[in-house]
């Protein structure tokens, strides 16, 4: 079955605005609907479960990306779980950054006070890493793993080389443009610790989002709080320190439960079909695309590419294609595109038409 029949799409629409936020399957619906109707219901349980939920919900997104759900924290997004770990990095740890990249990941970092260097972002963006970090040392180096506004993808096998001769260097990865494409294994990646929002590939709406970390980096963080006292109280004897500062409340059930679908749905279809689906209709799009001279250059000469495209149209065209149905977004020099697995080689020759006739 076409993983577009997962999914209502009116026929007027092309959506490929997944880099803005993604779409959620008909399943989620249903499942959100009646999930909804028991929550609500006084004499249902669901209210008082909410901590066995999350697990199971920490649980899946283990089994999913290849970790122990013991370092796994659900967060309301990508920016919450990103900013509680840098709170508990040693303050005088120095950063290495990508100029431009999303101001969730740069901000945050500049804003602390961290000392920080930047490497611009080029085609040769993993030997300028590399260089960068051989002369200079940084201790943490912190990058989108597909950049928001190029689509530039790192090459994943980098980060592994990178671990395996840096071994101290903490690698943090935002995973926001990423998880949800492909199948992604943590604890083999070399990252000591990815975080992604949920509401755009792995299209489950607002309010969800999880943090992976590697044992290393578990041990990096919050030290001078593991040397304190630890919460006595009996609610919070299962709670490790690390979760009073990932998870310190009530997380929302409804959210994190949508999430929680995604990754079964993702399951059910395969992330490696996913993949499959996305690479053929990337090598598509791009033949297109390229006849037209409509990439940008930073991403198309590159081998490794992700699920997103720059097209070289000029911005203030954008409302003359939402007016042809076209969901999308301006960003950069361009109209950034995203390809999901509910897009298909129908929704390339349509925009490409209009495209054509702009
Ligand atoms: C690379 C990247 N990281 C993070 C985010 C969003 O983070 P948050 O959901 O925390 O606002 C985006 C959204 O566009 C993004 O492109």
């Amino acid at each position: 079955m076409p993983f577009k029949t997962h999914f209502d799409i009116p026929d007027h629409l092309i959506y490929i605005n997944t880099p803005g936020n993604g779409l959620m399957p008909r399943s989620h619906y249903h499942w959100r609907s009646e999930r909804e109707a028991s929550f609500f219901a006084p004499e249902g349980n669901l209210r008082d479960l909410q901590p066995q939920f999350i697990q199971h919900v920490r649980q899946d997104i283990a089994a999913c990306f290849g970790t122990d759900s013991k370092r796994v924290y659900c967060t309301p997004n990508f920016s919450f779980g990103f900013n509680v770990l840098l709170e508990g990095l040693p303050k005088n740890s120095r950063f290495l950054i990508i100029e431009g990249d999303y101001p969730s990941l740069n901000y945050p970092i500049i804003s602390r006070g961290f000392a920080y260097q930047t490497v611009e972002i080029s085609e040769r963006i993993e030997e300028d890493l590399w260089h960068k970090i051989e002369t200079d040392a940084p201790d943490v180096l912190a990058i989108s793993m597909v950049q928001y506004i190029s689509g530039l993808k790192i090459d994943l096998s980098f980060i592994k080389k990178l671990k395996a001769a840096f071994p101290n260097l903490l690698i943090i990865g935002d995973g926001t443009q990423f998880i949800g494409t492909e199948p992604f294994d943590f604890d083999s990646s070399g990252f000591d610790a990815v975080g992604t929002s949920g509401y755009k590939w792995l299209m489950a709406g607002f309010g969800n989002g999880f943090i992976m970390l590697s044992s290393a980096m578990e041990h990096t963080i919050y030290q001078d709080a593991k040397k304190k006292q630890r919460p006595q109280e009996t609610m919070w004897i299962n709670k490790t320190i690390l979760h009073t500062y990932f998870e310190p409340g009530h997380q929302d059930t409804l959210s994190h439960g949508t999430l929680q679908q995604s990754l079964l749905f993702l399951q059910r279809l395969g992330l490696q079909h996913v993949k499959t689906h996305l690479d053929s209709l990337r090598a598509y799009a791009y033949g297109l695309f390229k006849e037209r001279q409509l990439l940008l250059p930073i991403a198309a000469n590159r081998d490794i590419k992700s699920s997103i495209i720059n097209l070289q149209i000029n911005p203030d065209l954008y409302p003359k294609l939402t007016e042809k149905g076209v969901c999308c977004f301006p960003r950069g020099t361009g109209i950034r595109i995203g390809l999901h697995l509910y897009n298909d080689t129908t929704d390339i020759d349509r925009l490409i038409h209009i495209v054509d006739h702009l």
